[in-house]
């Protein structure tokens, strides 16, 4: 077990006594565990899947792993129904698993953030359980969100408490057989928990302080706007549809509550007993007037922000999710930025769609719903060269960035997963109308041949075969795996390893000046040198950033760059030496 308490907070940002938390500019790279890398075969990826690949994720050179849920689970909704908060799912491996993968991260120099899932347990938790077998009013039931039925055509209390509709489909209460039903924002093995209660509050101060004091350096917290609500409100809402993004007073009677302050001022408390302070980051899908009572100082410290990712790849609608995103700053909390996540379409699909293609987002999930199957609309090539130059636009950006496993590979959906190997609660709960997430869950490739490509073992001891991976995965993965990636210098993963070493070198402090462009074109640039600024670090000079978005279609005008040092470009130049549509380039101007 390693302990956070007394590492140097320098230790990341390569500029020795340096102050600046460790995360307020660092790359996070996610890590969805059940799909990274399978050590013993069972077709599940494992938290010493993850240890094997440490050399992996420090090559690629980002300074934190960010792990999604890896605690007991029944899967229902990927791990995000949790048994018990303060354990490994022995599917993926052990606590001495958890503390080795920790350790092999630390020494390699990479920061550790885990998923912490407050807003409610699985259905299978003992809480829940002792829940059940308790009457109405009991203290066990008061740890959820318990409330009597109306009643209806079919008897006394057979009718749900209100018509609120589930983010998954379906009612959000689940009948228990004595008259009671239960609330579950999400799928009905995801029974929401009571933060008015004194008991569940104190519980996961000790969750957090459990992990940290296994060494973890943060926490992503999920649907960190979620956690109260104000049940007794008969309005009708309805999880999925309701638009948080349309309320900006703390008057949604389900998203953002103006309780929720108080609940992360006690866990930023106890995040600063830790020497130096834990990170920690707030999935909140908020009014970007109300984000910073989330990553306020006084609270979480950091709040994603969805407008860039919910923005089409278009000039203008980008510009406009940097500026929402930038507003951050104003408040004191670093930026932060992510094109994918384990919720959405891959960017590499998103971005290759007509612009008329029926996407739409989904404001709670953030996820773009609408599936396309083998869409014989999808260009490929120009999903592909978006994606690379959006991730040099986000790197390029003060604040923090946020990478998908897989993202470093190019990778794009994988559309047509028949619908019986379907895990995602959003597939069943809308009866197929959605066709959920997996197919941005679909097990890397790490080598080009082999049963899982190298997710898993070839062959177990003894001969026996492994178990095919828990999502099948298309034949095309061979040539977007990491070793044919890796002799391959144009490939979408040298790209990424290259951005984020010229980043390292050029990373200055968290500010930025919009430059004169084009239409269709953003320019903007940063002082380079060390975060601290004072003054021109090692390379010294602007750090230019010029995204040439391009029409629509991928048509446009070429675009000239500034001259100085061209550090990075997403793809060629033209032989003039010009940006091309769909490309991004740095460079340095002395
Ligand atoms: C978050 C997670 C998502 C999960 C949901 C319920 O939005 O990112 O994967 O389904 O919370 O926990």
């Amino acid at each position: 077990m390693t302990s956070p308490r007394h590492r140097s907070t320098a230790r990341h940002d390569g500029h020795p006594g340096a102050t600046t938390p460790w995360w307020r500019q660092a790359v996070v790279y996610q890590v969805y565990p059940r799909s990274f890398a399978d050590a013993d075969g069972d077709g599940l990826g494992d938290l010493r899947g993850v240890t094997s690949r440490v050399s992996y994720l420090a090559d690629l050179g980002v300074d934190a792993v960010w792990l999604s849920p890896f605690y007991p689970s029944a899967l229902a909704d990927g791990g995000y129904d949790v048994d018990d908060h303060r354990d490994v799912d022995p599917k993926l491996g052990t606590l001495a698993d958890f503390d080795e993968m920790t350790a092999a991260l630390h020494a390699a120099g990479l920061r550790v953030v885990v998923d912490i899932v407050p807003n409610h347990t699985s259905d299978r938790h003992r809480w829940f359980r002792e829940a059940l077998a308790s009457p109405r009013g009991s203290a066990a039931r008061g740890r959820y969100v318990f409330r009597d039925g109306r009643d209806g055509p079919a008897g006394p209390m057979s009718e749900p408490p209100s018509s609120w509709r589930s983010l998954f489909g379906g009612s959000a209460w689940e009948p228990v057989g004595d008259g009671q039903w239960y609330l579950h924002a999400f799928a009905r093995e995801q029974p929401d928990l009571e933060w008015s209660n004194r008991e569940v509050r104190d519980d996961f101060l000790q969750t957090l302080g459990f992990w940290a004091d296994r060494g973890v350096d943060g926490f992503r917290v999920d649907v960190a706007h979620g956690l109260v609500r104000d049940v007794d409100n008969n309005l009708h809402v309805d999880f999925a549809t309701t638009h948080t993004g349309a309320v900006d007073d703390g008057s949604h009677p389900l998203w953002d509550r103006d309780e929720l302050v108080d609940v992360y001022r006690e866990w930023r408390q106890l995040f600063d007993t830790y020497d130096p302070p834990l990170a920690a980051v707030a999935e909140a899908s908020v009014h970007p007037s109300r984000r910073w009572r989330y990553s306020d100082p006084s609270s979480l410290g950091q709040a994603f922000t969805f407008d860039l990712f919910e923005a089409a790849w278009d000039a203008a609608e980008l510009r406009r999710g940097v500026e929402l995103g930038l507003e951050q700053l104003e408040v004191g909390a670093s930026c932060t930025w992510t094109l994918a996540n384990h919720d959405c379409v891959r960017a590499a699909s998103r971005y290759g769609l007509p612009p008329d293609h029926e996407q739409r987002s989904h404001p709670a999930s953030k996820a773009w719903v609408t599936r396309h199957g083998a869409s014989p609309e999808l260009d490929a090539p120009l999903g592909l060269a978006r994606a690379r130059a959006g991730v040099l636009l986000e790197l390029a950006l003060p604040g923090s960035t946020y990478l998908y496993q897989g993202e470093e590979l190019g990778l794009r959906e994988v559309p047509d997963l028949p619908p019986e190997v379907l895990q995602d609660p959003m597939a069943f709960r809308s009866e197929g109308a959605e066709k959920g997430r997996d197919g941005c869950r679909v097990p890397l490739p790490w080598t080009p041949t082999g049963p899982s490509f190298g997710f898993g073992p070839d062959d177990l001891e003894g001969g026996a075969a492994p178990s095919p991976p828990h999502l099948p995965q298309p034949a095309w993965f061979a040539g977007a795996s990491v070793a044919v990636q890796e002799a391959d210098p144009t490939s979408a993963l040298h790209l990424h390893r290259h951005a984020l070493r010229v980043r390292r070198d050029v990373l200055g402090p968290e500010e930025l000046t919009w430059e004169e462009a084009p239409e269709g074109v953003l320019h903007w640039s940063r002082p380079a040198g060390p975060p601290q600024g004072g003054g021109g670090g090692e390379e010294g000079g602007r750090w230019h950033c010029v995204v040439n978005a391009g029409g629509a279609d991928g048509s446009g005008a070429v675009v000239p760059l500034p001259a100085g040092r061209l550090l990075l470009t997403s793809g060629p130049l033209d032989d003039a030496g010009h940006l091309p549509p769909s490309t991004t380039a740095w460079v340095l101007v002395p």
